[in-house]
């Protein structure tokens, strides 16, 4: 009996710290955090309430605009205020989670920047140390005051980042969804059926006075983060990652893609720079050189250049590049006297004008129907992914400015491409494109290559939150 009664004593000593670290455990609700965000993806919190995140990234279309006829024409999306426009293509929002802070003189030329979020970088997401009052950085504040500081940092601290810092600006940009301020997001969120997600998350109840609402409408950045770095943002369901995984050797070519796609990779993958082969299986002596730039897999210069048999290549090198672009005129706030400079906005360095993110491939094709038409590069200047491959294959050919082209449709008619917006600094026309030797079959197939890069997997609206599902 007296024995017995030790054991119990033994074993609730030993419970004890159990107890309390299992306590700790529940305060980190990640799945919540995730749903939090998702549900504020989707929802209109807007001025007028019309407008949510997905209005611009709808996954249907890759995670950008769902617009046909606004991709043809304005480009930019209107904004909540139907009196607004910006004046850049939103580019998709899913992998965005992977970009890497905004760093300067880490990677090599021509810019040397790597990562931040936006065409420009400026949403740049370094996560200060300790807790910050600047309204657009994220620090400890979030954790502090919540049942478990440590515990949530070290659950949700990652999603500080680019993304996080990028989700702060949409709803109060008068040109987006144009909340008056961030106390109205505040509120919006305090009163959504899916208010006790926050509360789940983050383990205190969202409030709205002025010396709350900061840090907890950093609160809900941080879970629009943490949502797209979920599996259903980020699913790397596309057949090309199909394809890779239930392949015998897991090398290109891939059983599961056609021989047209498969020689779209081996072009993309292969650098050819002044008529020598650098690195890859150079099919019929050619090289298109797209590994340059659309590479997070290992450097295509190195001794161990990207094959492109990554399970998770994102198709970017994260880094800042000015490929040519031409001028969109047709694009919401067009101003040829005054224009979008790129990069040098967020560096101040001029010799950075004209260069942009080197967005993500993934999803580039996605649409919901085959006569669906998607605008590419920061200007929805291009329409047609044959339109952007054959740009690369032949834009050092520059139409003489009295022919009038000034869109795609009328550069492939006369086999010429109008200047770059800032040809000062531009890749176009040197070693590496616009002179690509590519036959139209070559081109097309890496557009059939790239068409293997759509998810299979395309989330919908999700359910209205009810405490009894979520319990
Ligand atoms: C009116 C359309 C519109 C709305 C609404 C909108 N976005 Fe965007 N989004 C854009 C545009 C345009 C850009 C690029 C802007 C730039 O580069 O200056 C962008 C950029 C982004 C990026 C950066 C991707 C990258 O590769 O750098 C992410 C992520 C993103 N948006 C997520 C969101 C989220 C989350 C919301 C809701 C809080 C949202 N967007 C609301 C149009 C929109
Ligand atoms: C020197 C770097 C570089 C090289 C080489 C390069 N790209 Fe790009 N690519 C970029 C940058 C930067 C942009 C964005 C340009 C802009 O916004 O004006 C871009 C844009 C694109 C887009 C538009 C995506 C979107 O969502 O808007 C596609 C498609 C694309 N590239 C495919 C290719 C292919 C295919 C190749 C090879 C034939 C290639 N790129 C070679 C840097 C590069």
């Amino acid at each position: 009996m007296k024995k017995k009664q030790n054991s119990l004593i033994v074993a609730s000593a030993v419970a004890f710290p159990l107890f309390f670290s299992s306590l700790s455990a529940n305060a980190v609700n990640l799945d919540a955090l995730r749903q939090l965000g998702e549900q504020v993806f989707w929802d209109k919190i807007s001025n007028p309430p019309r407008m949510a995140c997905v209005t611009c990234h709808d996954p249907r279309a890759g995670w950008t605009g769902p617009h046909s006829q606004t991709n043809l024409t304005q480009v930019a999306i209107t904004g909540a205020n139907p009196h607004t426009i910006g004046n850049r293509k939103p580019p998709a929002s899913a992998y965005a989670s992977f970009i890497p802070p905004f760093q300067e003189g880490v990677v090599g030329p021509p810019s040397g920047v790597l990562g931040g979020a936006f065409w420009d970088g400026r949403a740049k997401g370094n996560i200060p140390t300790g807790n910050t009052t600047d309204p657009n950085k994220i620090g400890d504040e979030v954790f502090a005051g919540t049942a478990d500081p440590a515990g949530l940092k070290t659950a949700y601290g990652q999603y500080r980042g680019p993304t996080a810092v990028q989700a702060l600006g949409p709803f109060v940009n008068p040109v987006e969804q144009n909340k008056a301020d961030r106390a109205g997001v505040c509120r919006h969120v305090q009163k959504a059926q899916y208010a006790p997600l926050f509360e789940q998350a983050w383990t205190i109840p969202i409030t709205c006075d002025d010396t709350h609402v900061d840090v907890n409408y950093k609160r809900i950045a941080v879970a629009i983060a943490a949502f797209q770095d979920s599996g259903k943002v980020v699913s790397f369901s596309s057949r090309r990652d199909q394809a890779l995984a239930n392949d015998a050797d897991k090398k290109f070519p891939l059983d599961g893609l056609t021989e047209q796609e498969n020689l779209g990779h081996d072009l993309f993958y292969t650098v050819k720079i002044g008529g020598n082969i650098i690195s890859g299986p150079a099919p019929n002596g050619k090289g298109a050189n797209c590994v340059v730039c659309h590479n997070s897999g290992n450097s295509p210069f190195g001794p161990n250049p990207s094959d492109g048999a990554e399970p998770t290549q994102l198709y970017t090198d994260f880094s800042y590049h000015n490929i040519g672009t031409p001028p969109n005129p047709a694009i919401g706030q067009f101003n040829p006297t005054n224009p979008d400079d790129g990069l040098s906005d967020t560096t101040n360095d001029p010799a950075h004008r004209g260069f942009w993110k080197t967005p993500t491939l993934r999803g580039v094709d996605t649409r919901p129907n085959p006569s669906f038409v998607k605008a590419y590069a920061h200007n929805g200047f291009f329409k047609s992914l044959k339109g952007i491959v054959n740009f690369y294959n032949t834009s050092a050919t520059v139409c003489p400015p009295e022919l009038g082209v000034d869109t795609e449709e009328k550069a492939l008619a006369n086999k010429c491409w109008p200047a770059a917006e800032h040809p000062e600094n531009t890749a176009r026309g040197g070693p590496i494109l616009g002179n690509l030797g590519l036959t139209s079959e070559e081109e097309d197939a890496i557009v059939a290559y790239m068409k293997t890069f759509s998810d299979t997997e395309i989330p919908t609206k999700p359910k209205p939150f009810t405490p009894a599902r979520n319990r």
